[in-house]
């Protein structure tokens, strides 16, 4: 069964764009393993646009492999994927063409899937460009959630149509692993936050926050990260953690704090995590950030619970809570401010008020410190455009 909890591993995209090739691919693959990221829970090598010739083949119908990125084909990058114990992922798109106009799979679907297999892919991200108007996201969504559960191959299908046609009412039916439900990231500040208002069902309720109706109404509907569970996660897109401006979708860049609290909100809304930066070059405090064990198993979570906003102190001052399993809460505060500032935080917020005797005992995720326990309420400084994120373990007063 793939994709119990949400998928993990690394996209060409964000860094690479069309400036993919097997030798960044294996370098990237070396260094996956080099730096542990195996055993952090990363599994999957994503291959995404622009790997293939412009055409088809006009004999056999098929994609081609580009001959000066992949000389080799794209078989001898899976096995060289597969040789390390990680899995590998391409890319191909429901429309016509694909987004940076390459072949899509539309009309071809069994073909390319069959291609797929052959190459040996456990990944399929898939795109939306170029759609003919009268084929509808469910309709192309299924025909290839059953090119691929037909292959022959067990394929982990990722759907990419950053929300269109109400994605998360039927795209579960679709045999899909994970899907995109918002447009791309870019790598700045506004981007990442705005991805996650528009999953969070208060985005309704934030005055600050300009989310478009297409996205209030898909939260008020039951979409977003609340539409999570083992076998299907929403996509919040590939992340731009250490790309600093770099690359492909690198505009300003993020700061490290900035970083911290992209990456442990996505942990919170039980995201899939695709690394997007450059391994080969990763800086330490991304690497240790990315391979956190705390904020990896809030991700990792079992049971997929969405978070909730607890508490909003003067408009941008949040504390997100997350219910986990085995009891335990992972509660995030975060400070959207300008000025580091205090967060206040009643446990009340979290259905434990004062009468209920039940106080929390506290760990500091990022950092491992032992926070002791607290009664009732707390209110800890945060820098401005920086989280906290703290795991509480309930427990009975004596
Ligand atoms: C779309 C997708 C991106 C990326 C590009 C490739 O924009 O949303 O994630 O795959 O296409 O062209």
């Amino acid at each position: 069964m793939l994709a119990q909890t949400p998928p993990m591993g690394w996209n060409s995209w964000n860094t690479f764009g069309r400036d993919i090739n097997a030798e960044v691919v294996k370098g990237t693959v070396d260094k996956f393993i080099e730096l542990g990221l195996d055993k952090a829970g990363y599994q999957y090598v994503v291959i995404d646009d622009c790997w293939s010739k412009r055409e088809r083949d006009p004999a056999t119908h098929r994609i081609v492999p580009d001959p000066v990125k992949f000389p080799k084909g794209m078989k001898d990058v899976s096995d060289y994927v597969h040789a390390k114990g990680l899995k590998f992922g391409m890319y191909s798109c429901a429309g016509v063409r694909t987004c940076a106009d390459y072949p899509g799979s539309f009309d071809h679907e069994f073909l390319d899937a069959k291609t797929f297999a052959d190459y040996g892919v456990d990944f399929l991200k898939y795109d939306f460009c170029f759609r003919p108007a009268t084929a509808n996201g469910p309709l192309l969504y299924r025909r290839m959630g059953q090119a691929l559960r037909t292959c022959g191959r067990e394929i982990l299908f990722s759907a990419c149509n950053w929300g269109s046609d109400d994605v998360w009412s039927w795209v579960r039916s679709a045999g899909v692993h994970m899907y995109r439900s918002t447009g791309d990231i870019f790598d700045n500040y506004k981007s990442f936050t705005d991805i996650m208002w528009s999953q969070t069902p208060e985005s309704t309720v934030l005055d600050w926050h300009n989310g478009t109706e297409k996205l209030a109404k898909m939260v008020r509907a039951g979409g977003g990260s609340a539409a999570n569970a083992p076998g299907c996660w929403n996509d919040t897109d590939m992340l731009t953690v250490g790309m600093f401006g770099k690359g492909n979708v690198g505009t300003s860049g993020c700061s490290a704090s900035e970083y911290r609290m992209q990456f442990s909100l996505w942990c919170m809304m039980s995201a899939p995590l695709m690394l997007g930066c450059d391994l080969r070059s990763i800086d330490a405090e991304s690497l240790a950030l990315i391979k956190n064990p705390g904020l990896l198993a809030i991700d990792q979570d079992p049971e997929g619970r969405p978070m909730f906003l607890a508490t909003r102190h003067w408009g941008r001052r949040c504390v997100f809570a997350k219910l986990l399993s085995g009891g335990d809460i992972a509660l995030g505060f975060y400070n959207f401010d300008d000025n580091d500032a205090s967060i206040p935080f009643y446990f009340q917020d979290i259905g434990l008020p004062d009468a209920a005797g039940v106080d929390l005992k506290l760990t500091n995720v990022l950092t491992g410190e032992d926070l002791g326990v607290r009664r009732e309420y707390m209110n800890p400084v945060v820098p401005t455009h920086d989280c906290l994120v703290l795991r509480a373990t309930p427990v009975h007063r004596p």
